[in-house]
């Protein structure tokens, strides 16, 4: 039976491993490690209890720190882990620290690394979690790619072998979480907003974050928008908005809230009028909503959503975003670029099949998804 050790540190991570961790531990084993590098409730805790992932067996407990002491602490911590729970593979999500301290780990051990949401791609390598991709990429046996053009990137820079198209894990996140929304969370009345009435922000990107200009740039341009802003503020953009001085005009403009739970979230996203924000996943998420989205940075890695016409990119730009805000735009299509739905299920299949073979039957192309 196969044993992979998965590993998890921050908000996202939580949301994909959901997906993933049950359907594999009905498969085989899980080893789950949270890094710690998300320690507040509302940003972990609550991720855990809400969509049921099991119990991690270890926290690293971690915590921040500067990139390279965050990340050599990982490593160290989790190195003898993996040498006593001795996995057939380790399993890493997305682009943050904890995922690179678990490629260095898995890839220096001689075990098989593989890799949700492989060859995303910014083009941006002053962004931390670039480096962190690519890094990911390079050292992982199997990349498993969300959409056709994560594969054409990897292909571009000559990872063909293990490349494997699953769809995002996210989608499957989301199909889950949207009835569930509108039946459970009650987040639209206790703020008192109905739906297609208030935009939904947020910001946490260090470009944005750890950049007065471009941070005051944000707080403007939200602040000229038509509708109520709903906030729910990362802790390090609360830190920023206070340390240059903007906490006051934030507050005065826009609704700054704590960080919501899952469910709230994926209402908040599901009944804005339209999202701004840096995020990553919540560009995704908006798409699959169907809600206009508008991205504080200059550059995309879910470049599908901005080529069918449901995401701008309008930078930390207090005239773009105003304009973002106020002009009544139609998306050109709707396509489907993320797969289907399943992909939880096809990692966990391609998992099966490379690290047990003769046990797993029939192969992916041939298996029912049902
Ligand atoms: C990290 C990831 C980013 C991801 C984001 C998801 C890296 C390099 N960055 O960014 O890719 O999009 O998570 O939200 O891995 N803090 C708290 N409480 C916490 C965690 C952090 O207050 O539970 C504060 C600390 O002041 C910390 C700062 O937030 O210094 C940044 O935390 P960190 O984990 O380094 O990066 P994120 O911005 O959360
Ligand atoms: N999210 C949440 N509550 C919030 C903000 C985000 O549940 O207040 C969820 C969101 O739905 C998505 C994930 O957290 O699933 C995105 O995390 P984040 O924006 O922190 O990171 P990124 O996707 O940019 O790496």
């Amino acid at each position: 039976m196969m044993r992979v050790c998965s590993i998890v540190g921050a908000r996202p991570q939580f949301v994909k491993a959901a997906v993933v961790s049950r359907k594999l531990r009905e498969a085989g084993e899980e080893v789950l490690v949270h890094t710690g590098q998300h320690y507040d409730e509302e940003l972990s805790d609550v991720f855990f209890e809400e969509l049921d992932i099991p119990e991690p067996e270890y926290n690293l407990g971690v915590e921040s720190d500067t990139h390279g002491r965050q990340t050599a602490t990982m490593i160290a911590r989790l190195e003898p882990i993996v040498e006593t729970e001795d996995p057939d593979a380790i399993l890493l999500y997305g682009d943050t620290n904890s995922t690179l301290a678990g490629a260095i780990v898995g890839s220096k051990r001689d075990l098989v690394v593989a890799h949700v949401e492989a060859g995303l791609r910014s083009d941006n390598r002053s962004m931390p979690e670039e480096i962190n991709r690519i890094l990911t990429d390079h050292a992982a046996d199997l990349c498993f790619a969300p959409s056709e053009g994560a594969i054409a990137n990897l292909a571009a820079e000559g990872v063909t072998d293990g490349v494997y198209w699953t769809g995002d894990v996210m989608y499957d996140a989301i199909l889950e979480a949207r009835e569930r929304s509108r039946r459970e969370s009650t987040i639209l009345e206790e703020l008192e907003v109905d739906p297609d009435e208030y935009i939904l922000a947020t910001v946490h990107r260090a470009s944005n974050t750890d950049d007065r200009s471009n941070l005051a740039a944000i707080v403007d341009g939200l602040a000229d928008a038509p509708r109520p802003v709903i906030f729910p503020a990362h802790p390090r953009t609360v830190s920023s908005l206070r340390e240059y001085g903007l906490w006051d005009r934030a507050t005065e403009h826009l609704e700054v809230i704590d960080p919501q739970g899952y469910l709230d979230f994926v209402r908040l996203i599901d009944g804005a009028e339209r999202v701004a924000t840096d995020s990553g996943g919540v560009q995704k998420e908006a798409f699959f909503l169907g809600t206009r989205c508008l991205t504080l940075r200059a550059e995309t890695e879910w470049v599908e959503t901005v080529d069918c016409g449901w995401n701008r990119l309008v930078g930390p730009n207090r005239s773009r975003i105003r304009e973002g805000l106020l002009e009544d735009w139609k998306p050109a299509s709707d396509p489907h670029p993320y797969g289907d739905g399943t992909a939880g299920r096809r990692i966990v299949r391609l998992l099966e099949e490379q690290l047990q073979p003769d046990e797993t039957a029939p192969a992916l192309e041939t298996a029912s998804l049902d």
